[in-house]
């Protein structure tokens, strides 16, 4: 039986990772933590409140749980980790090491995101390639170009089965997002719901990649169970399903509630990291050596996240919904 330990769970990755994890391997054989607790009503056992910058306790944690796969999700993100560079350093890459250290030893397959942060201005820009230059200028980029090389290098060295993809931005209803350079594309459907308006920290035209949930939680678990014969790369697959612009999104939103309007209001420090950041990344290597496809793109995102979010937040669509 399968015995899985998910780090950062209560996260926007981890709220959705967790349940589809329990549905595949069952409730017991998933085991959730954070450093945070949840919320009394919210709390689904297993649960671990566990820090992971403290190697002690991760490694009791694992061998008490008899642990044999890790989902390592703990992370700072990108807007937050530029407001705390030196913290962002601490528990990205403090808790990677922990996380490797423990995975060696106790011979743990490992799964950890790295991002389109990891890439930075030099990059090309459209298409970036799987493998390119990689000189992110942000401390979020700096400490995913850093946790590639570690996975790949425990894999290399200590035959550490670590696996991992690189993340575009990540849209959900379940979860708020947790700082990242992305979150307007989350922030859209709560406002224009619930005000019929949305202010953007973006310019209209700032095209980054995205991906909606379900996508990126499958993502995961598919590269898990790829055939490890087939792949080249390990880590930092480049994973994407659509590119957006926030004037590209407004527009398929305003299909469905045709009175929202969206402003701008630049916020320098987001925009100057989204500028930093490719317009397009290139997924072949995931396509051909895991099988890799999206299947939510713009217009059925859109109107599945409309869908959900309404009943969330008790906001009925308009009968006319296009
Ligand atoms: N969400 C995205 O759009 C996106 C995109 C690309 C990559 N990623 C990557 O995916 C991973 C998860 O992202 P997310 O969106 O769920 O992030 P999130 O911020 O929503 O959740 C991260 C969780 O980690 C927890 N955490 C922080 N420090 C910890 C510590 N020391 N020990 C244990 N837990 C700790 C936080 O309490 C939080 O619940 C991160 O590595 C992130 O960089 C996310």
């Amino acid at each position: 039986m399968k015995r899985i330990l998910v780090t950062g769970a209560l996260g926007q990755i981890g709220s959705e990772l967790v349940p589809a994890l329990r549905a595949a391997y069952g409730d017991d054989a998933v085991i959730a933590s954070d450093v945070r607790a949840p919320a009394a009503d919210a709390r689904q056992e297993p649960f671990l409140t566990l820090d992971c910058t403290d190697a002690a306790a991760l490694a009791a944690a694992v061998r008490e749980h008899r642990v044999d796969t890790i989902y390592h999700l703990a992370a700072l993100l990108s807007a937050t980790a530029e407001k705390a560079p030196q913290k962002a350093y601490q528990v990205n890459l403090g808790t990677l090491v922990n996380v490797l250290e423990v995975a060696r030893e106790s011979r743990c397959a490992l799964f950890t995101p790295s991002s389109i942060g990891a890439f930075g201005p030099s990059t090309p820009r459209d298409p970036a390639p799987q493998d390119t230059v990689q000189r992110p200028t942000t401390m979020y980029g700096v400490t995913k170009v850093a946790g590639e090389l570690l996975c790949d290098y425990y894999h290399r060295r200590f035959g550490v089965d670590a696996r991992g993809v690189r993340y575009p931005g990540l849209i959900s209803y379940v979860s708020p997002p947790g700082g990242g350079t992305t979150d307007y594309a989350v922030d859209i459907f709560y406002c224009a719901l619930e005000q019929g308006r949305y202010s953007c920290f973006l310019s209209a035209d700032t095209q980054l990649d995205m991906m909606y949930m379900p996508d990126a939680i499958r993502a995961a678990m598919e590269l898990m169970a790829a055939d490890p014969t087939r792949l080249r790369h390990r880590n930092a697959f480049n994973v994407t399903a659509m590119q957006l612009t926030p004037a590209r999104l407004a527009a398929s939103i305003e299909r469905h509630l045709p009175d929202f309007a969206i402003e701008y209001d630049v916020d320098p420090a987001r925009q100057a990291i989204a500028d930093s950041w490719p317009r397009r990344i290139d997924d072949t290597a995931a396509r051909e050596e895991w099988g890799w496809r999206a299947e939510y793109g713009l217009e059925a995102m859109t109107g599945d996240m409309l869908e959900h979010l309404s009943l969330k937040l008790g906001r009925p669509l308009p009968a006319a919904r296009r």
